[in-house]
């Protein structure tokens, strides 16, 4: 029954995938109860009782790729395009200094007026202001120069999801320019350079099955990322996708307490899509093993630009008000904030 299988998970952090497909389709509410309590002693045993918190700067809503499921795809002609520049970037890294933010992320659309070396600018540029920071990018697929050249200009870590390691599957939420097989390639070569990587998925994208979640859980067991990004899909009523159902909180929850418990030392956000199906839902991700929470630190008058799906929450809030907002939130259920870089346990640079 599920209670043996959710034991098997925690004794082998491994389960067979007809297992795994049973967990994913059939817990009722004291076994979620259960896996749920399995999944944050995990993450209590590696990482204490602890929230991680990342400052996000959205830079650019520009992008040259058209996923399908994506508001800020180029084909949308509704978007109000915007970038900031280096030194509007840097007033917000500071502002995240001075809220206590150890970690940066720097988050854009395939924007490529941003050339490799206006990036690498930007990274050496905030690590020379504060080295005790960590810079994080998730700027998309480029070559293995190019995030060479990142790494050396100081960035520490990558956030690249594969959004299904299904071929069939990844074609239907991309343009038949995209192709898994670079987006792969691209997570190889970030690891192999020396990058703290993530890789991962949208729950419910349209079209996938819990078969596809199955594979996708297999290869992140194989591929060992150091950080997975999983949020429920939300369409956005400027795509294709417009009318396809969101992903749901409660197939959310379960995979994220299946991946701590498959992967028990990864860094798992708690992410603003969770927050934004549900008012309480990055709350419940870490109660169900999600260990960081990234409040956004863009400025106010281009949150609402950086719309990836409909209702997205924090449009409004400033910088500190999603701080103090998310730092209430978890101390609510008895977590502590916790600053500091944050690596991955037993990251050795
Ligand atoms: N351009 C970079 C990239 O592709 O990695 C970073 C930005 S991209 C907008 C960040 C993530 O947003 C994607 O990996 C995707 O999983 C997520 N996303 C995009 N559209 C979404 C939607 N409609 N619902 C939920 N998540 C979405
Ligand atoms: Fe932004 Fe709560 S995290 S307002």
């Amino acid at each position: 029954n599920n209670i043996e299988r959710i034991n098997e998970l925690v004794a082998n952090c491994n389960l067979p995938d007809e297992d795994l497909k049973v967990l994913l389709t059939t817990l009722n509410k004291s076994e979620e109860e259960y896996l749920y309590a399995k999944s944050s002693e995990v993450a209590k045993s590696v990482y204490g009782n602890k929230v991680f918190f990342r400052g996000l700067i959205e830079f650019s809503n520009y992008c040259k790729n058209d996923c399908i499921y994506c508001g800020i795809r180029r084909s949308n002609k509704n978007v109000e395009r915007y970038r900031l520049n280096k030194d509007d970037i840097l007033v917000c890294a500071k502002a995240g200094y001075e809220l206590g933010f150890r970690t940066i992320v720097l988050q854009s659309g395939e924007d490529l007026s941003f050339n490799d070396e206006y990036i690498c600018d930007i990274v050496k540029s905030i690590k020379d202001e504060y080295p005790d920071i960590a810079v994080t990018l998730s700027i998309g697929e480029k070559s293995y120069e190019s995030y060479k050249k990142y790494y050396d200009a100081g960035a520490d870590r990558y956030l690249l999801r594969h959004e299904t390691i299904n071929e069939k599957h990844y074609e239907k939420l991309h343009p038949e320019e995209m192709k898994l097989s670079n987006r792969i390639e691209c997570l190889k070569n970030l690891k192999e350079i020396g990058f703290q990587v993530g890789c991962g998925i949208m729950v419910g994208s349209p079209y996938q099955t819990v078969e596809n979640i199955v594979e996708d859980l297999r290869f992140m067991k194989e591929f060992e990322p150091h950080m997975i990004g999983i949020g429920p899909f939300i369409a956005h009523k400027d795509t294709p996708f417009k009318d396809e159902k969101s992903g749901t909180l409660e197939d959310t929850l379960h995979l994220l307490a299946i991946i701590r418990l498959m992967l028990p030392k990864v860094l798992l956000p708690a992410t603003t899509a969770l927050g934004t199906i549900n008012p309480l839902g990055r709350e419940l991700g870490i109660k169900a093993g999600a260990n960081v929470v990234m409040p956004n630190l863009s400025p106010t008058n281009v949150r609402d630009k950086y719309m990836l799906y409909d209702g997205k929450i924090c449009t409004g809030d400033e910088a500190a008000e999603c701080r103090m907002c998310m730092q209430r939130r978890i101390e609510s259920i008895g977590y502590e904030v916790e600053v500091s870089r944050g690596d991955y346990v037993d990251f050795a640079n």
